[in-house]
């Protein structure tokens, strides 16, 4: 009897936020950065992706793969998504090869439903979380057993960030160099419980689409930036050795300055761009005064804020400081006047599960 049956897995994915941020592509194509960057992943946090995927002979094979993304039919057709389908259809088929008694799930269309619990493309990577949770369940349904770095490998090549979103705690994505890409994966630097104090609020400025995407924006920026290339050679190599000390130590310092020099160095590349992109606002500059504040008013740096590409704040903080920081945004955020009305919600991300399926 011919085999009908609907095989699934599902599975989740954080977001992760750089704090040696991933701008600019070598490669286009295979999706290959300019530059290694380095996450801490929020992993308990109220920013994540839920992906179911299934596959089965049953499915009508002229409907080909399909994603229902947040309800609504997305399309596939993308060089990207197809990349992804194709290498991990490839590690199936490898599995069905050596043993002819796997059911044969690479030859099936796939079905994926997919549910992001925050704004999709708005600045709070929800092609991170999207895609690293794409790529991991349609691997749990085919049974992979490849571990996180090489899956971060399949990831990358849906969306840059998402090979950070495959592990928990602090994530390095190395630049690389091979023409071929197959040394352009993630890895984890330090797990969540290095650093179990490391805390994250998520300044919600504006949950709306943002109008230049991260992947036309980068690309603008390559071809136009002449302060982005002061950036890959110099900046970007130096901040991601002064942070992998910084998280080493445990130096909350050192982390902030780098975390708020890189987001800052990013974004002035984006307005060296030409035209430029702006991707903060006058909330968002708001922000960093109120981070200034309250490091000025502690004495000492408690507080760092990054902005990705779109005006939401991450700030990132010690459980010990939860206070002085939380207590100054929820007061603002709440309050009524100013640039505070602005805001429109707070989250919180704690970067404590090492394991994040
Ligand atoms: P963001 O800042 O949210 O990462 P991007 O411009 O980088 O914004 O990417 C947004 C795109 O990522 C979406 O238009 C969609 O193509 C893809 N994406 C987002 N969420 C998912 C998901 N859950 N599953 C698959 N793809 C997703
Ligand atoms: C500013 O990973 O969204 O968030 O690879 O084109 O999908 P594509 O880009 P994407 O870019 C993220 C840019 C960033 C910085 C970062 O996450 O490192
Ligand atoms: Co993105």
């Amino acid at each position: 009897m011919a085999d009908t049956k609907v095989y699934r897995a599902s599975t989740t994915a954080p977001v992760n936020i750089a704090v040696v941020k991933y701008w600019g592509k070598r490669d286009t194509k295979l999706n290959l950065p300019t530059n290694s960057s380095l996450s801490v992943t929020l992993a308990q946090s109220d920013l994540r992706t839920l992906t179911t995927a299934s596959c089965s002979s049953s499915y009508p094979s002229e409907q080909g793969d399909t994603l229902l993304l947040n309800g609504e039919p997305s399309d596939v057709s993308g060089a990207r998504i197809q990349a992804c389908f194709r290498a991990l259809r490839a590690r199936r088929a490898a599995l069905e090869a050596t043993d002819s008694s796997l059911p044969k799930l690479s030859a099936m269309p796939l079905r994926l439903v997919s549910e992001n619990n925050f704004p999709t493309a708005a600045g709070l990577a929800s092609s991170a979380a999207g895609f690293a949770a794409l790529v991991r369940a349609i691997a749990n349904l085919y049974e992979l057993t490849d571990n996180p770095s090489q899956l971060s490998l399949i990831a990358r090549q849906g969306s840059g960030s998402a090979c950070r979103s495959l592990f928990g705690g602090y994530v390095a994505w190395r630049m690389g160099q091979a023409a071929d890409g197959s040394d352009s994966l993630a890895e984890q630097v330090a797990p969540a419980s290095h650093w179990p104090e490391m805390r994250a609020l998520i300044l919600v400025v504006s949950a709306a689409k943002k109008d230049v995407g991260s992947t036309s924006g980068m690309q603008q920026t390559v071809a136009t930036s002449s302060l982005f290339q002061q950036r890959v050679r110099e900046v970007v190599p130096a901040n991601m050795a002064k942070m992998e000390k910084a998280i080493q130590d445990k130096d909350f310092g050192a982390f902030a300055e780098v975390t708020m020099r890189d987001s800052n160095s990013f974004h002035s590349t984006c307005s060296d761009s030409y035209p430029p992109i702006y991707y903060m606002n006058d909330v968002s500059r708001a922000a960093v005064r109120a981070v200034e504040a309250v490091n000025e008013a502690a004495g000492k740096t408690v507080a760092a804020y990054t902005f990705d590409a779109g005006p939401n704040a991450v700030i990132y903080y010690l459980e010990k400081d939860a206070e002085a920081v939380v207590g100054t945004f929820a007061a603002v955020v709440g309050g009524a006047s100013g640039w505070k009305e602005g805001a429109t919600s707070l989250k919180s991300g704690i970067a404590l599960n090492e394991t994040v399926a």
